[in-house]
C-alpha cells in the first residue's frame, strides 16, 4: 500500500539520546507501517525503545535521522504551528501518569483540547465532552476532580480527552501500567470498541501478556530495533 496514506510510516529512523559524552541509542534503524484503523501493540522488556518511539510519532520527540511520517505528513518538515496543528486535531496521546489537571473537574479536563482547538462553539463542546465522558463510562463524576477518582477512572479521564477531538490516531504509551487487571481489560475493551466502531487508529505500548495476546498485531521492539511485527 502506498505510504501516503498510511496512518503512520517510519523509515530508518535512529534516535540517540545525548548523555554527557557518550549517545544513548534508543531506536536503530527502525521501519514500520501502519495503516488507518489499524489496533498495534509495541512490546519489547524495559528500555526497549516503546516510549522513544510513540514520543517521535507523538511529535514530542524528533528522531535523530529517518523520517517519521504521520497522516501522510513528514513530521521532520512541518513548521512549528504545523506541527501543534497534527498534534491537536490528528494525534490523541495517552500518557501513562495520565497528566490530568489536578485543579479542573472531569469536565473541564476533558473539554481542555476543544478550547485549544476553538473550533466548536460552547453548546458544540459540551454535547462533545458529554458523549466522551459516557463513553467512558463516568457521567455520574463530572464534577469530580482528578484526586477524587481511582486510578482506573482517571485513565479513562485520559482516554476521553484522548479522544475527544476525534483524532485519527490514538497512541498510548502503557495506557494499564498503573491498573490491575480488571480495570486494565476494561480499559483495553473500551479502546477496541472505539477502534472498531469509529475507526480510529491505536498504537500503545504494554509490558502486560493478555493483553498482548489479544492485539490483531504486535510489534516487538528489542535494544531499539524491531525482532517482529
Ligand atoms: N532522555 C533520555 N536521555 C538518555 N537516555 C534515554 C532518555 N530516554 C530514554 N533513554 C534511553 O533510551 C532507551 C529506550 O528508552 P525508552 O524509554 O524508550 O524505553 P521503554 O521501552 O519505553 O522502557 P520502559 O518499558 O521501561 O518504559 C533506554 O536505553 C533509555 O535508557
Ligand atoms: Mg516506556
Amino acid at each position: 500500500m502506498s505510504t501516503s496514506t498510511s496512518a503512520i510510516v517510519l523509515e530508518s529512523v535512529i534516535k540517540e539520546y545525548p548523555l554527557g559524552q557518550i549517545r544513548v541509542p534508543a531506536l536503530q534503524s527502525v521501519s514500520l507501517q501502519i495503516e488507518p484503523g489499524e489496533f498495534t501493540v509495541i512490546a519489547g522488556p524495559s528500555g526497549s525503545g516503546k516510549t522513544t518511539l510513540l514520543n517521535l510519532v507523538g511529535c514530542i520527540d524528533v528522531a535523530t535521522s529517518g523520517t517519521v511520517r504521520v497522516a501522510g505528513k513528514v513530521t521532520s518538515a512541518l513548521k512549528e504551528r504545523d506541527l501543534t496543528e497534527l498534534r491537536l486535531h490528528t494525534i490523541g496521546f495517552i500518557f501513562q501518569s495520565f497528566n490530568l489537571v489536578p485543579v479542573l473537574n472531569i469536565f473541564d479536563n476533558v473539554e481542555f483540547p476543544l478550547l485549544l482547538q476553538k473550533t466548536l462553539t460552547k453548546p458544540e463542546r459540551k454535547e462533545r465532552v458529554l458523549h466522551y465522558v459516557e463513553r467512558v463510562g463516568l457521567s455520574k463524576h463530572l464534577l469530580h476532580r482528578p484526586n477524587e477518582l481511582s486510578g482506573g477512572q482517571r485513565q479513562r479521564v485520559a482516554i476521553a480527552r484522548a479522544l475527544v477531538t476525534r483524532p485519527q490516531i490514538v497512541l498510548a504509551d502503557e495506557p494499564t501500567a498503573n491498573l490491575d487487571s480488571a480495570t486494565g481489560q476494561s480499559i483495553i475493551d473500551l479502546m477496541k470498541s472505539i477502534n472498531e466502531n469509529e475507526k480510529t487508529t491505536f498504537l500503545f505500548s504494554t509490558h502486560d501478556h493478555n493483553i498482548i495476546q489479544q492485539a490483531r498485531r504486535v510489534i516487538e521492539l528489542r535494544d531499539g530495533k524491531i525482532v517482529s511485527g
